[in-house]
């Protein structure tokens, strides 16, 4: 079943609320954005299995838990996935990473991939794929089916935002894919953007308008 799950956490919606204030300058909105990354990171990762080993402490040997098979594999879809990739490696720094380069024809509204490497092995990684704004659900849809040509099969996504329209279209195409938000806003103006929403995640994060 589809599943999408709104971290409520009070601290989340406090920092998404920062981040949608237009007056929000560059350097805090990133700053945010690297910690709702963190704390969205620590529910995600709530079911990843765990293993026991031996450990000695100062004062005696025992078992102790550590998280069970290979390293998560992050990736990131450009360039605003960034913004959430540098919070998350924050909480998992040993994780791998890819990247998938896909912008949004303005026209169309559909996704047009230029780039693409992750790590060979990736079909036997968990997966978090990140992208602030989940908003057609395009870019998420085709870089998920990108993955799962790869052979990735334990994947999650993560967003600041989502619109309905978006997470519906994300699940036809991917109903095996749970979603992490921190909100699911109202909709889509005519150019794709989520309302209300925070505006361009892109230029907020890199102020480059
Ligand atoms: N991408 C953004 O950066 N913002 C939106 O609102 C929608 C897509």
């Amino acid at each position: 079943m589809p599943s999408v799950t709104i971290v409520d956490h009070p601290l989340v919606q406090h920092k998404l609320t920062l981040m949608r204030r237009k007056e929000t300058p560059t350097a805090e909105f990133r700053r945010l954005v690297r910690e709702v990354a963190m704390l969205l990171g620590y529910e995600i990762t709530r079911d990843l299995p765990l293993t026991t080993v031996s450990v000695e402490t100062p004062l005696m040997e025992t078992e102790a838990r550590v998280l069970a098979g290979k390293k998560l594999c992050i990736v990131t879809i450009l360039r605003a996935g960034n913004g959430l990739l540098d919070g998350m490696l924050d909480l998992l720094p040993s994780a791998r990473v890819g990247h998938v380069g896909i912008y949004r024809d303005p026209t169309s509204l559909q996704a047009v991939e230029y780039y693409y490497k992750v790590p060979q092995d990736i079909a036997e990684r968990p997966v978090i794929v990140v992208d602030p704004m989940l908003a057609t659900g395009n870019s998420a849809a085709a870089a998920i089916a990108r993955l799962k040509r790869d052979g990735a099969n334990d994947l999650r996504f993560a967003c600041l935002l989502a619109a309905p329209e978006g997470v519906g279209h994300f699940h036809e195409a991917h109903p095996d894919v749970p979603i992490f938000t921190a909100a699911v806003d109202h909709g889509l103006d005519d150019h794709g953007y989520i309302l209300p929403g925070l505006g361009d995640a892109g230029d907020r994060i890199y102020g480059t308008r």
